[in-house]
């Protein structure tokens, strides 16, 4: 099977080459196990191997194999919360095997394809059921991940070569130090739920996939809404996501704004940055 060239930034470590060097194996004692019969990878994985298939009785699934690392630890837990209510059901999971099943989408178009107003409609009525009660063990808090982000931004910062302005660092740190110690009441959160994470599905019209899950409070559930600039790229278009999910979830709009911008920066990506630096002045 060929690897997609987007997996290609693992190459950069060595944790990465020993991951894809292992994956054929992987790939097979996981055709072994849950009786597969796979198509090729989807292009579009950016942190793990995506891959459609077939089970033996014909149900359409999706094995995900994730790049193990912080964000994804807890992904398979995250959808077997949600018991298929508002996100993909979760069908097999194999620790050991660093891999597991979900529900397919079909057709699977991404949300990002629908137009930003109706991708928010759904994504206002999607995020209420997605943030159900959830408690820290098992998963991680977002206090806990704002002080891990804290302990090291500002020397990445310094690491990657300042690549955007201080102005965010100090923000982002701002951020970091004042929210976590006075949230609302905790939920499970998506922390990567931007356009091309909802997929066009037949069980139900749309459905998440892909949860990088943190327990918090509702505000930080808008970040990554606000930054998909899959769903429209464009100082008015942040403003007017942020305008429309806080007012329409009755959400506070200020600390839903500094949680996208303390995210934004943590998770530092050239495409994510200038979406922060708006957010300051709005
Ligand atoms: N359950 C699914 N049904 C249909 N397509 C899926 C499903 N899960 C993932 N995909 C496809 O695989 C791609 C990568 O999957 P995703 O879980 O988002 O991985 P990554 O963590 O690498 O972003 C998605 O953009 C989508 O095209
Ligand atoms: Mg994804």
């Amino acid at each position: 099977m060929d690897i997609p060239e987007r997996l290609a930034w693992l190459r950069a470590s060595s944790e990465g080459r020993s991951w894809l060097e292992g994956l054929p194996a992987r790939i097979n004692r996981c055709v072994g196990r849950w009786n597969l019969s796979l198509g090729g990878p989807f292009p579009t994985a950016y942190t793990s191997l995506t891959i459609p298939g077939r089970r033996l009785d014909g149900t359409e699934v999706v094995l995900k194999i994730p790049f193990p690392g912080r964000e994804s630890e807890h992904e398979a837990l995250a959808l077997s919360h949600w018991d298929g209510d508002g996100a993909v059901k979760l069908l097999e999971d194999d620790r050991s095997l660093g891999a597991f099943l979900i529900e397919r989408c079909v057709p699977g178009t991404p949300l990002s394809n629908t137009g930003q107003d109706v991708a928010l409609d759904v994504l206002s009525s999607l995020l209420p059921r997605l943030w159900k009660p959830a408690t820290d063990p098992p998963f991680r808090s977002l206090a806990d991940e704002a002080s891990w982000w804290a302990s090291h931004l500002r020397e990445n910062w310094e690491r990657a070569g300042r690549p955007f302005d201080k102005r965010l660092v100090d923000a982002a740190l701002d951020v970091l130090g004042s929210l976590p110690g006075s949230q609302g009441e905790p939920v499970l959160l998506h922390q990567d739920l931007h356009g091309d994470n909802v997929l066009a599905a037949q069980r139900e019209p749309w459905l998440a996939i892909d949860p990088k899950p943190l327990v918090g409070e509702r505000e930080f559930g808008l970040a990554p809404v606000v930054r998909s600039f899959e769903l429209g790229v464009g100082r008015n278009e942040v403003r007017h996501r942020l305008d429309r999910l806080a007012s329409e979830l009755g959400l506070d709009r200020e600390r839903a704004r500094l949680w996208c911008v303390a995210q934004t920066v943590a998770w530092y990506s050239p495409w994510h940055i200038e979406i922060a630096t708006w957010l300051l002045d709005m």
